[in-house]
């Protein structure tokens, strides 16, 4: 047990400020979860991924942990009633999950269950996650809010769900909307409750800042405002108007944002209030934002409040509002998502390869003489800079270098050298790089051309998985995630490095990584060994799988369900196999019959012109059938 370096490498990964009480590095210095958030109730990872692979599921996968779940719902109930009960506030909290943050059928239905005693309901966003939604006993008073652009046919289905005594609410989020839903109200003997989104002057802050402010493309302005209410009372549906909603957008990044949103939408409840219409409900929608980095700053992959920050000045601004406005304080409804499911997946894979696996230590270690000998000019300056560049001169030394390597390259060009030459070309070149760079950490200031350099050195470390499958974001809009290796944390990680994925795109690869005070260009890992070498993507339990897509024709993954009991023992209870090569042709419209038929004819060509031996063609066809049901990812080694 190595306590020191364990403890560095905690602060160097940060794992105690990100892992919410969730995540940390036990005595053995592998990566730990506590399910329950309590801390003698651990799992290994490293013991979790040998019982998965025991149990026949290849990496990469994604380990879930559900308790992680009920005890974000709960962490979110009870900062609500503990700011309830101090502000003596005179209404509820309702939280409800909005269905597109996570749709698998098993982490809903974790929420549904582990949500029933705190009346948890489920917001959902379109007809297809409406049709899942109604499909659920929620507990007598959860509620299940209908959210999104609408037609016709969303908002029958949404008279279908209170017709079924589902506590339905049709948010309504522009003014056609509300014709529509006037209309079948005249139709359907049971009409559900509605709700008014509405456009708030008020931003929120962060990569979703659009979702809110004059010009978002949600809600009803002002003046639809009042022509809806207008058109509810003509109709006599004013009672059916029983909640008002805003969303400020997602990882909302800083409490003022929130806290100005509530005045504001605060007020308007009040107003409405005041013009005779009595929304019970005021829905201040999702966007608690998730401590990626750990730094519990405004910085878009963290957040500069907790939950009891949120909810104290969600629960402290709304009561006063109301105090002074003379209204009663209206229930409050959060949908946040991303705070909910973000902790409770890892995706864990391997390393198969590392490139430029020199480290940065020492001199000597970079100081290996080049044994292939040349006499052209430019390689034997090279050879001179290599022998002589020192901490003093290395500056001008490095600009040398650059030039010969130019130099040079265009003479390979002209056809002047050979590729051996070349090679040392690169050597030498490379050589001449780490020391420059090693030189320059002496320097005082960080020189801008040796910080470019230093990316150029890291180690590229390729990790069998595909960033547009398991972290889409990573790509997509540069959100940081934590990262980590699942084990050797007794042991210092010597190499700077970048990951790579296994899909044919330059963009699958992770160059920023999370830092309290700043972004990394690179993660430290260990060198590799004989033993496989994992690392855990850790927070992706939010948007991640919903937006995954097959880039390269790579799969969901496969994935197993962890459960920890009271005695410390735990289990895998469920696993489910990812998408296998067949079933991810199949969704390109690909059958399967015609590519075996296609294959069949072309063997017996290739059988007809004598390249492949009679007999051995039927093999072959085997093979590509047995292929096609393989797991797309990289065979473990
Ligand atoms: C209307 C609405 N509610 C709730 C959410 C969930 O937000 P978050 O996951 O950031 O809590 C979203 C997502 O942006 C949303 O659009």
């Amino acid at each position: 047990m190595n306590i020191r370096q364990i403890q560095e490498a905690r602060e160097l990964f940060g794992i105690d400020e990100w892992g919410a009480g969730y995540f940390g590095i036990n005595d053995e210095g592998n990566i730990v979860c506590y399910p329950t958030g309590e801390e003698h109730l651990s799992v290994d990872l490293m013991e979790a991924v040998a019982e998965c692979k025991e149990k026949g599921l290849k990496l990469p996968l994604i380990v879930r942990f559900p308790q992680v779940i009920e005890g974000q719902l709960e962490r979110m109930h009870t900062a609500f009633s503990t700011a309830i009960a101090e502000y003596h506030y005179k209404g509820r909290h309702f939280g409800v999950f909005p269905y597109k943050v996570n749709q698998r059928r098993e982490f809903i239905e974790n929420v549904v269950s582990s949500g029933q005693s705190m009346d948890y309901g489920l917001e959902a966003g379109s007809k297809a996650e409406l049709l899942a939604a109604l499909s659920y006993s929620l507990s007598d008073d959860a509620l299940l809010i209908g959210n999104g652009f609408k037609d016709a046919e969303f908002i029958e289905l949404g008279f279908h769900g209170a017709a079924i005594g589902k506590n339905v609410i049709l948010v309504v989020e522009g003014p056609e909307e509300l014709e529509m839903i006037i209309q079948q109200a005249q139709k359907h003997p049971v009409c559900p409750e509605l709700g008014l989104r509405i456009r708030l002057y008020s931003r929120g802050s962060g990569k979703w800042e659009k979702s809110s402010g004059e010009t978002s493309k949600f809600g009803l302005t002002t003046i639809e405002v009042l022509r809806s209410l207008k058109l509810l009372e003509e109709h006599n549906l004013q009672e059916k108007l029983s909640l008002l909603h805003i969303h400020i957008g997602s990882q909302v990044t800083e409490i003022k944002r929130f806290k100005n949103a509530m005045k504001e939408i605060s007020r308007v409840y009040a107003k409405i209030w005041k013009m005779g219409y009595k929304p019970r409900y005021l829905d201040i929608g999702g966007g608690v934002g998730v401590d990626y980095d750990g730094s519990k700053t405004s910085f878009s992959a963290s957040a500069n409040y907790s939950l009891q920050e949120f909810a104290n000045d969600a629960v402290y601004v709304i009561g006063e509002v109301c105090a002074n406005e003379n209204v009663p304080c209206p229930h409050l409804i959060t949908e946040s998502g991303r705070i909910i499911a973000a902790y409770h997946s890892v995706v864990i894979t391997d390393i198969r390869e590392v490139q430029g696996e020199e480290t940065i230590t020492s001199v000597e270690e970079v100081g290996i003489e080049p044994d292939i000998s040349s006499s052209h000019k430019g390689i034997n300056e090279l050879k001179y800079i290599l022998d002589n560049i020192n901490r003093k001169n290395f500056v001008e030394y490095y600009h040398d270098a650059l030039e010969y390597h130019d130099e040079l390259f265009t003479l390979f060009n002209l056809g002047y050298l050979q590729l051996e030459d070349r090679a040392l070309v690169e050597d030498l070149f490379h050589k001449i790089c780490r020391r420059a760079l090693f030189y320059s950490t002496f320097h005082r200031h960080q020189l801008e051309e040796f910080e470019e350099l230093q990316k150029l050195m890291y180690s590229k470390y390729l990790a069998n998985f595909s960033i547009f499958q398991s972290i889409p974001d990573a790509w997509a809009i540069d959100q940081l995630f934590p990262v980590m290796p699942l084990s050797r944390h007794e042991e210092k990680p010597t190499h700077k490095a970048t990951i790579v994925d296994i899909t044919c795109d330059s963009d699958g690869c992770l160059e920023r990584f999370i830092d309290r005070h700043d972004v990394k260009s690179a993660i430290d890992l260990h060198p590799r060994t004989n033993d496989p070498y994992y690392i855990g993507f850790f927070l992706v339990g939010a948007y991640q799988e919903s937006l995954a897509n097959e880039h390269n024709l790579f799969g969901a993954i496969n994935s197993a369900e962890i459960h920890i009991k009271d005695n410390g023992s735990w289990e895998i209870t469920k696993t489910t196999s990812g998408e296998l090569i067949q079933d991810l042709l199949q969704y390109r419209n690909y059958d399967v019959r015609d590519l075996f038929e296609s294959y069949q004819n072309q063997i017996k060509k290739s059988e007809s012109q004598g390249l492949v031996k009679r007999g051995a063609g039927a093999k072959i066809l085997k093979r590509l059938k047995e292929l096609m049901k393989v797991y797309p990812y990289l065979l473990e080694n």
